[in-house]
């Protein structure tokens, strides 16, 4: 049995912040930023805006080219780190109650950027066991927890909503093949966003505070995790990247896929990259982009593609699925007949 996504949909604020705009009152330029991280502008949510209204409207367009009805979900997940609510409830109540998907059960995702890939994973284990619609969204505004003062990490960031309906497949060959999830505390300093219970007194409101990140060392992380989980999710299937149709990265800087398509010798053109408009937005910018890479054609019926996050945890991890039936060249270690549960292990790492 496999796990497809059968609809995607994206929302993206009206609101338009260029690269010259941040210039007018931080030490920076157009220049710098677009040199450094492929960024030409970002979207910011209005004030009447939030995380789950822009996860809403990502998931009511994922829903229509689905074709299934909010009431058939059995599972909504919400990949954010700035959910509407610190902690709860869940932002993936709120979007259940805004769908009146009645029937689903909720939760958020926290994997940072990778949160994505962790929730389609997580959603595919559902799946095995609950085979009804499962919506998985990646929705965030980060515009409200980077401290705008700071060139560093400001330039970065753009908010946005995606999201993904997974069904089972009908194809017995379509959908996810393989994942890679994994992590890094070690790394938990490099990215980090004070403001939880950790050391406040009892009794003490939660403060909010702003996006701390070490850039330089998150980017050589970064590359080096995304070499990885590419190399190693084409391996396990037995197809070379050649065969690949499309890679859907995170997109926190253009100049990281430039260096990974370096160090593994692959053109760059494969790599679907939004971020000159979008910006960084973090566990959206993955569907996000993956309902861009299907609007444009570049992800169309039978292709091989993957997905690669990475992010605070640190987390990374990586999907490769087929968009709709294609056969594994190497003996598939998922076939329709074996135990369930062992599936799910022998595809998941
Ligand atoms: O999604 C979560 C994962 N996050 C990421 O993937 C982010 C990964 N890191 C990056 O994308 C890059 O490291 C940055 C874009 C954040 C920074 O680029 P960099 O080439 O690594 O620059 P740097 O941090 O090494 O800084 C070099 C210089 C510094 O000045 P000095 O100390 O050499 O005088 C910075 O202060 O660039 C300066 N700088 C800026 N200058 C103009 C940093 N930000 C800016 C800026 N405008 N916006």
């Amino acid at each position: 049995m496999f796990v497809q996504i059968t609809g995607t949909g994206s929302y993206l604020p009206e609101r338009v912040v260029t690269n010259d705009e941040l210039a007018a009152t931080l030490d920076t330029s157009d220049e710098w930023i677009y040199s450094h991280t492929g960024i030409r502008s970002r979207h910011i949510g209005a004030d009447d805006e939030s995380t789950s209204s822009m996860a809403v409207k990502a998931a009511r367009a994922a829903l229509a080219s689905a074709g299934v009805a909010p009431e058939d979900l059995g599972l909504i997940i919400v990949a954010t780190s700035t959910p509407d609510y610190q902690l709860f409830p869940s932002t993936a109540c709120l979007v259940q109650h805004a769908l009146g998907a009645v029937n689903a059960a909720c939760f958020d995702m926290q994997a940072a950027c990778t949160g994505f890939i962790y929730a389609l994973e997580t959603a595919r284990g559902f799946l095995h066991h609950t085979p009804r619609p499962t919506l998985v969204v990646g929705a965030e505004m980060m515009s409200r927890i980077v401290d705008w003062s700071d060139r560093n990490t400001c330039i970065l960031f753009g908010d946005a909503a995606g999201a993904a309906v997974l069904e089972v497949s009908q194809d017995e060959t379509g959908g996810i093949w393989h994942s890679i999830l994994k992590a890094d505390g070690a790394g938990s300093q490099l990215i980090f966003r004070e403001g939880g219970a950790r050391g406040l007194p009892g009794g003490m409101p939660l403060i909010q505070h702003t996006l701390q990140m070490k850039g330089r060392a998150v980017f050589n992380f970064a590359v080096k995790v995304f070499d990885d989980v590419l190399c190693r999710l084409l391996e396990r299937s037995g197809y070379t990247f050649d065969d690949l149709a499309c890679v859907v990265p995170h997109q926190a800087n253009a100049r990281i896929v430039e260096a990974v398509a370096r160090r593994m010798g692959v053109p760059l053109e494969k790599f679907y990259l939004n971020m000159e408009t979008t910006g960084n937005s973090s566990a959206a910018s993955i569907p996000v982009a993956l309902d861009a890479a299907v609007a444009a054609k570049k992800i169309k019926e039978g292709d091989l593609i993957a997905m690669v996050g990475f992010g605070a945890g640190l987390t990374y991890g990586g999907i490769l699925m087929n968009w709709h039936g294609r056969t594994e060249k190497s003996a598939p270690a998922v076939h329709p007949s074996r135990d369930l549960s062992a599936e799910t292990n022998a595809n998941t790492e």
